[in-house]
């Protein structure tokens, strides 16, 4: 006979997030980084519309994620119902209308009592928000950690986890806890992205300091992701937060190295900006499917950057893709354009986590630049190039 006297509780939960939502980095929009809290539903309608309008979807791009503040109150039960004054249709409403387009909604909660924005946030009500998302039809949640005096971050994310498993509907979770409990070591198995920083700010490289929390800039932001590429692969990775492209601080270069360099390490492909008026040199930059390609690899394998001195200023970033295929970017961080000249076997090197070797010394490569139509480059001739300032060059490489 078996006895278990455990602690008298049968009822398993499980811990474990929906499988193979996100065997590449998630592509969406995301309300927060222009909009913050100004949410509505005719905007995010037309988002959606313009999603599809713009040629975002075709692209790549699926999610439309609903950030802070759409919040209104919990019932008499205890159930969370959307603000009546902006989303007076509901959101089951909503994500029908964004189902209808051929895309998928994501919505934000809070691990803790209130959102950052001063929202109910989730806990205490984990299952009962998860069971209205469910029944809403949301297909993402980013769950955010504000207010969370107490908790466990893991903890914490697994019970929302069981939460949406109960509920029985597939969603992303987005693990919004700004890399603090190091989520990349606990995160795998809970959701398929975790944020590895406090939050981006739009600028290419400066810090902002608001006091009490400070937010970085495109190249700080890259800087902090130094040592997490191992934990990233298909199904779960490193969210380096959202994009500003096309948000109006960064030029033309520096958005396509702040898009390049999202590529390059794999991340989620989150724009921030306004769909509905952007220049066409940004739906330029968003819409590369030669750039998102390589985000997209199915190797899923985060890039590194080479230990080796280039020109001043600029680093040189690999990303091994699949068929021994590989992009090769380099990245000028310096304000100046700078010249690089080169012979490729010097940047013949083995890639210790994936053991993919870009093999120059022995083997001819060609590459075409992903920025710049029918230019090409052979590994066979030197290269001599200029960088301009806070740009990049990116080729996708293959064997000859
Ligand atoms: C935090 C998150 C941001 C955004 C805001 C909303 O700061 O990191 O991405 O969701 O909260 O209030």
């Amino acid at each position: 006979m078996n006895f278990s006297f455990g602690q008298g509780n049968n009822y398993v939960q499980d811990y474990t997030k929906f499988q193979n939502l996100a065997l590449t980095p998630p592509m969406g929009w995301n309300s927060w980084n222009k909009f913050a809290c100004n949410v509505n539903e005719e905007m995010i309608r037309e988002m959606a519309d313009a999603m599809v309008a713009t040629g975002m979807k075709d692209a790549g791009y699926s999610f439309i994620n609903i950030d802070d503040c759409w919040h209104g109150d919990r019932d008499s039960l205890g159930f969370i119902h959307p603000d009546s004054a902006r989303f007076p249709s509901g959101i089951k409403a909503l994500a029908d209308y964004v189902h209808s387009k051929g895309l998928k909604l994501g919505i934000y909660s809070d691990a803790g009592s209130q959102t950052c924005g001063g929202r109910p946030g989730s806990r205490g009500y984990e299952f009962q928000d998860a069971l209205m998302y469910a029944k809403w039809g949301v297909d993402y949640l980013k769950y955010d950690w504000c207010n969370t005096e107490g908790l466990k971050a893991e903890g914490a994310y697994k019970t929302i986890t069981a939460a949406m498993k109960n509920a029985g509907k597939p969603i992303v979770l987005s693990i919004c806890e700004w890399g603090t409990d190091s989520p990349w070591v606990w995160g795998q198995n809970v959701g398929h992205l975790w944020r590895t920083t406090g939050d981006i700010y739009n600028c290419f490289d400066c810090i902002e300091d608001h006091g009490t929390w400070k937010s970085f800039g495109v190249m700080q932001i890259l800087d902090k992701q130094e040592g997490l590429r191992k934990y990233a692969g298909p199904g779960h990775w490193n969210d380096p937060d959202m994009l500003e492209i096309g948000n109006g601080a960064l030029n033309e270069g520096e958005d396509r190295a702040h898009f390049t360099m999202w590529a390059m390490i794999a991340a989620p492909l989150i724009a921030g900006n306004d769909l509905r008026t952007m220049t066409p040199e940004v739906k330029a930059v968003l819409t590369n499917k030669n750039v998102i390609g390589i985000n997209q690899d199915s190797l899923g394998v985060q890039g590194y950057k080479l230990n080796t001195t280039l020109a001043k200023g600029v680093d040189v970033w690999f990303k091994p893709l699949v068929n021994n295929e590989w992009a090769v970017c380099f990245l000028n961080r310096s304000v100046k354009d700078q010249k690089v000249q080169l012979n490729w076997a010097s940047l013949d090197n083995i890639d210790s986590l994936s053991n993919k070797h870009f093999a120059t010394k022995t083997t001819k490569y060609t590459g075409a630049n992903l920025w710049k139509k029918d230019n090409v480059v052979s590994t066979s001739k030197a290269l001599d190039v200029v960088v301009p300032a806070h740009d990049v060059l990116v080729y996708r490489f293959k064997k000859n």
